[in-house]
């Protein structure tokens, strides 16, 4: 039905922020929106591909004419990728809370009448892109990262990017004064086996645009 470059491929995106409960009615989560994923998803479709969208809790609505799986925490989210596996690409768009509780309580934590407060123990999540990116069967041709930093940006994504073992990382500064996270452009730099690549500021749609371009490509 779909027409394109990336016709017959199917590739996985993964897209917003994990929320980890607490407790029944409470949870820890960022501030990803969704927009740059949701955006890559939509330009990926249009150059022809099967995309299945792993999304958790976004702001913004998700793509059409994409298959939509709509995950809350970290793990739900790896198991999704897994279920959706094979593709021929992923992209880890999420911001995947490092964190989850060792044990979320199964009522509601009360505020105790003497004033202890409550310790949270935590435990570390799946890093979902690592666990694709080192798949020694059936790992996808192409495996993209992204790397939200706050300084040092490009040394940064590049130790993450040989870290991880994806193809390519996509690197931005989300500092709060670039408004990156939440707002509609990005300043991203491509990193790649062959070096980096420093894009102008754009919107999150060109960002995405020239991103599928360059997977097609990769993929061809
Ligand atoms: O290590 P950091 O969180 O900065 O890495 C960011 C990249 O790794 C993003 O592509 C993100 O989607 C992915 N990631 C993941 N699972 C995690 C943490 C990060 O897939 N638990």
């Amino acid at each position: 039905l779909k027409e394109g470059p990336l016709q017959g491929r199917h590739i996985i995106v993964t897209s917003g922020p994990t929320h980890e409960p607490i407790d029944p009615v409470r949870y820890i989560a960022n501030r990803s929106s969704g927009a740059q994923g949701t955006a890559l998803a939509r330009a990926l479709s249009a150059l022809g591909a099967d995309v299945t969208f792993v999304t958790g809790p976004a702001r913004v609505p998700p793509p059409q004419g994409v298959r939509i799986v709509q995950v809350e925490t970290a793990n739900e989210m790896l198991s999704a990728v897994q279920t959706a596996l094979p593709a021929s690409a992923a992209v880890f768009a999420a911001a995947v809370a490092d964190w989850r509780l060792a044990e979320s309580r199964e009522q509601k934590i009360k505020k105790k009448p003497d004033g202890t407060l409550p310790v949270l123990q935590f435990a570390e999540n799946p890093d979902i892109l690592a666990t694709v990116a080192q798949m020694t069967q059936g790992r996808p041709d192409l495996v993209v990262g992204f790397a939200a930093e706050t300084e040092n940006v490009t040394a940064h994504a590049t130790a993450k990017r040989a870290r991880k073992g994806c193809d390519w990382i996509v690197a931005n500064d989300v500092s709060p004064e670039t408004g990156i996270m939440g707002g509609p452009d990005n300043t991203v730099t491509l990193i790649t086996e062959q070096g980096t690549e420093a894009w102008p500021n754009m919107s999150k749609t060109d960002v995405a645009r020239q991103l599928a371009a360059r997977i097609a490509e990769a993929l061809a």
